[in-house]
């Protein structure tokens, strides 16, 4: 697209993430809001106002086969993937811009993939908290050299595996340079989250190798450990890299600090979506733009992340290491549910 063209955008889910992502799009002044979607006809109402949008609809591929916007966004629960990302693609949008997790399946993943691919359209995948200036501070750091040879990048968090861990290893291959996985191993308990609708087991954990030698450490759920630091339950996360001279990490919700051989620094900061999704919105902008400027949160790079965390869903089931790729198989939830004990 030419630098001073409009983008049309239609936004589906407006719930707290559709909302998030309308209000971005509406304070960047390249985006024109041309359409909304909710099947709760009162929240679609509210949203209808508050944005002034008066092509509404609650079927999402009617609207946008309707409306013909160039960036076709959905914020649903996890549940709600593959026919949405059908209908961007059969309406012949130009980039698809979804929440995560990517899929709840390596055959659902790899079907969306598989779609999109085909038809030549960009997508981005809503892992924003890399833009928090706490986030961008530690991989400076980390970058800069400062830690010596990094061998170890890690991230835990107290909130559950379909919620928080592509999240997690999103800023942990970040900081590892986007280094490919070779292999995982993978264990987990508990069965009481399954109900939920980010269903996933109550704690899960696993090891990355990856090919440039370093290991990933990643835990979340129930057990994981605590950030003390942190009062706001969902932001006890803790993202970073050790290397031979030096540790540097985020927590979510407070801040991040380093210990390099200058000694030990810390800053300020917590996730923050009003300050993270201006920029998440201007890079969808700048990569339809360019080709040359892939999103940070392009589909491409949300996909390993959410194979990552479905090889360490399979080491479980299978007890041992499960290499990179992964082509289909049983479904991963339905795999844990029936090998976890009650
Ligand atoms: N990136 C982040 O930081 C972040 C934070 C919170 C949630 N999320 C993710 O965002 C997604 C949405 O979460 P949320 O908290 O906004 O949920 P929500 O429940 O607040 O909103 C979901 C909305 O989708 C609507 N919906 C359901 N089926 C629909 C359909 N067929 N067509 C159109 N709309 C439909 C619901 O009515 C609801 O309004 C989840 O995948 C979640 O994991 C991401």
């Amino acid at each position: 697209m030419s630098s001073n063209q409009v983008c049309t955008v239609v936004v589906a889910g407006m719930g707290k993430r559709g909302t998030h992502h309308a209000s971005a799009f509406q304070k960047n002044g390249r985006f024109r809001l041309v359409g909304l979607c909710d099947i709760d006809a009162g929240r679609l109402d509210v949203a209808a106002k508050k944005f002034g949008v008066s092509e509404t609809n609650a079927d999402a591929a009617a609207l946008v086969k309707a409306t013909q916007p160039d960036v076709f966004c959905f914020c649903t629960l996890p549940d709600l993937r593959l026919p949405l990302i059908r209908a961007g693609v059969e309406a012949g949008v130009k980039l698809i811009a979804y929440e995560k997790p990517t899929a709840l399946s390596t055959n659902e993943a790899l079907e969306i993939m598989q779609l999109v691919r085909g038809a030549g359209i960009k997508t981005v995948v809503s892992h924003q908290h890399r833009y928090g200036e706490h986030y961008k501070k530690v991989k400076e750091i980390i970058a800069s050299g400062a830690i010596g040879r990094v061998h170890t990048v890690y991230g835990h968090a107290t909130g559950w595996m379909m919620h928080m861990m592509t999240h997690l290893i999103d800023y942990a291959r970040w900081y590892n340079d986007y280094a490919e996985a070779e292999w995982v191993a993978g264990q987990a308990h508990g069965k009481g989250k399954f109900a939920d609708n980010h269903p996933s087991p109550d704690y899960i954990g696993g090891f990355i190798q990856f090919a440039n030698g370093v290991r990933g450490v990643i835990e979340c759920g129930e057990g994981a450990p605590d950030v003390l630091e942190v009062d706001y339950w969902w932001r006890k996360c803790r993202i970073g890299a050790q290397g031979t001279e030096g540790f540097a990490e985020v927590l979510t919700g407070g801040g991040w600090r380093a210990v390099t051989p200058h000694g030990l620094q810390s800053g300020p900061g917590c996730m923050d979506y009003e300050h993270d999704m201006g920029p998440y919105v201007q890079d969808i902008v700048d990569w339809l733009d360019d080709d040359h400027r892939p999103h940070p949160c392009n589909g491409e790079s949300g996909y390993k992340d959410f194979e990552i965390m479905m090889a360490i869903c399979r080491s479980v089931v299978q007890r041992g290491k499960v290499k990179l790729p992964l082509g289909p198989g049983e479904p991963e939830l339905e795999a844990l549910k029936r090998v976890l004990p009650d």
